[in-house]
C-alpha cells in the first residue's frame, strides 16, 4: 500500500476539485490511500490533512475552488520552510505528493525535487495559461467563457450609449485571457503584454470606426499590458501592492487606457474590470474533462515513481514534461493572435 498526498497551491481556479477527485479515483484504484494536503505547501508545513476516499470527493467535479484550500505560500522564503516539508512528509509517512498548481507551487514543487530529492509530480492549473511545457492549463478555459460572455453583454450597452467601453482582464504578465477572449467576444482592439501596441494607434482605430459609423468600440486590455506611446515612452503594468509572499497584485491599467482614449478622442469611454469573477464558479465542460485527464495522468506518474514530471497537454493528447520544463519559462501569447484579431476587428 501506498500513500500518496494532494494539494492546491496559488490562486484558485476553476477545476480543482475535477482534478483532486480524478487523482483520488486513479489513485484508489491501484490501492493507493490518498490524503488532502490543506492550504497548500503551507499545509505541509504545520500537518493540516484531510483523508480522501472515493466517497469523500463525491460531488465535487462541478464545483469551483478546491475543496483542499490553498495560498502561496512558499518555503523556500521561510527560515526552516523546506526542513518542515520534509519532516512532516516523514512524519505523515507520504510516499509522494501530487501539487495542481502554477508557476509559484510548481517551482516549489520543482526545487523541492531538484535539490532535496522530494518525491512530487505537478499538475498545471491556472487561469493565466502561462506554464511552459503544456499547450493549455485547468482554469483557462473557464476565464475565457466567462470574459467572452462580459464582452457579448458590454456590446449591446456600448452600441446603445455610442461609448467606447475598456475591458480589464486578468493573466498576470501574460495575455493569454485577453487575446482568446478577445478573439471570441469580437473586441476591435486587444492589448496584450506581448505586443506594445501604441495607444495613438489604439484611438486612430477607434476614430476610423466612428468614420465608418460605428460609434462604439470594445477595447479589451490584460492586467500586465504597459500603456505604450508612440514616441517609446511606457507606464505600467499598474501594481497595487505585493502580497506577503513576494507577488504583485496588478490591476488599474484599465482605468489609465480609458482615460487615454477620452482625452485623445474626446469619446465617452467607461471601464469593465472582470476581476475574480474570470476565477470564481463553477468549470466549463472543457476544464472538467482537462482536469480529470491530467488528473489521472498524474495519478499515473505518482503510481509509477515518475517524481519531477508534470501531466501535460500536447495537441490533443495527454503527456507528461519535467517540472523545471514547466517553470523554467513563462509561455507567451503567440504574435499572430493579435494580427488575426486585427484582421476580423
Ligand atoms: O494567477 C491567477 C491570477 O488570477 C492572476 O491572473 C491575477 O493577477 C492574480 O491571480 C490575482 O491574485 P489574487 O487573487 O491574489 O489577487
Amino acid at each position: 500500500m501506498s500513500f500518496v498526498g494532494v494539494l492546491t497551491g496559488g490562486g484558485d481556479c476553476p477545476g480543482l476539485n475535477a482534478a483532486i477527485r480524478a487523482i483520488v479515483r486513479g489513485s484508489v484504484s491501484r490501492g493507493y490511500e490518498v490524503v488532502g494536503i490543506l492550504h497548500g505547501w503551507q499545509g505541509l508545513v504545520e500537518g493540516e490533512t484531510l483523508p480522501l476516499d472515493r466517497r469523500a470527493v463525491a460531488g465535487i467535479l462541478p464545483r469551483g475552488g478546491t475543496i483542499l484550500g490553498t495560498s502561496s505560500y512558499d518555503p523556500f522564503r521561510e527560515e526552516s520552510g523546506v526542513a518542515a516539508i520534509l519532516e512532516t512528509s516523514r512524519k505523515l509517512g507520504l510516499d509522494g505528493v501530487v501539487a495542481i498548481g502554477g508557476e509559484g507551487t510548481l517551482g516549489v514543487a520543482h526545487r523541492l525535487h531538484a535539490e532535496h530529492g522530494y518525491p512530487v509530480v505537478g499538475v498545471p492549473k491556472t487561469i493565466d495559461n502561462d506554464l511552459g511545457g503544456t499547450d493549455v492549463t485547468i482554469g483557462f478555459d473557464t476565464a475565457v467563457h466567462v470574459c467572452t460572455e462580459a464582452l457579448d453583454r458590454l456590446h449591446t450597452t456600448a452600441e446603445s450609449h455610442n461609448r467606447v467601453m475598456v475591458v480589464e482582464v486578468m493573466g498576470r504578465n501574460t495575455g493569454w485571457i485577453a487575446a482568446a477572449a478577445g478573439i471570441a467576444g469580437g473586441a476591435d482592439v486587444i492589448l496584450v503584454p506581448e505586443v506594445p501596441s501604441t495607444i495613438e494607434d489604439v484611438c486612430d482605430h477607434v476614430r476610423h470606426r466612428h468614420d465608418d459609423g460605428k460609434d462604439f468600440s470594445i477595447v479589451v486590455v490584460a492586467e500586465g499590458y504597459q500603456l505604450t506611446r508612440r514616441s517609446g515612452e511606457q507606464e505600467g503594468p499598474v501594481v497595487q501592492e505585493v502580497d506577503e509572499y513576494g507577488y504583485a497584485r496588478l490591476g488599474g491599467i484599465g482605468r489609465v487606457v480609458a482615460d487615454e482614449i477620452e482625452r485623445l478622442t474626446g469619446f465617452e469611454t467607461r471601464v469593465t474590470v472582470l476581476g475574480h469573477v474570470q476565477r470564481g464558479g463553477t468549470p466549463t465542460a472543457r476544464d472538467r474533462f482537462l482536469a480529470t485527464r491530467l488528473g489521472l495522468r498524474a495519478a499515473e506518474l505518482a503510481a509509477a515513481g515518475a517524481w519531477g514530471r508534470m501531466a501535460a497537454v500536447r495537441g490533443n493528447e495527454i503527456s507528461d514534461c519535467s517540472l523545471e520544463e514547466a517553470t523554467l519559462r513563462r509561455r507567451s501569447v503567440p504574435p499572430g493572435w493579435i494580427e488575426a484579431s486585427r484582421v476580423v476587428a
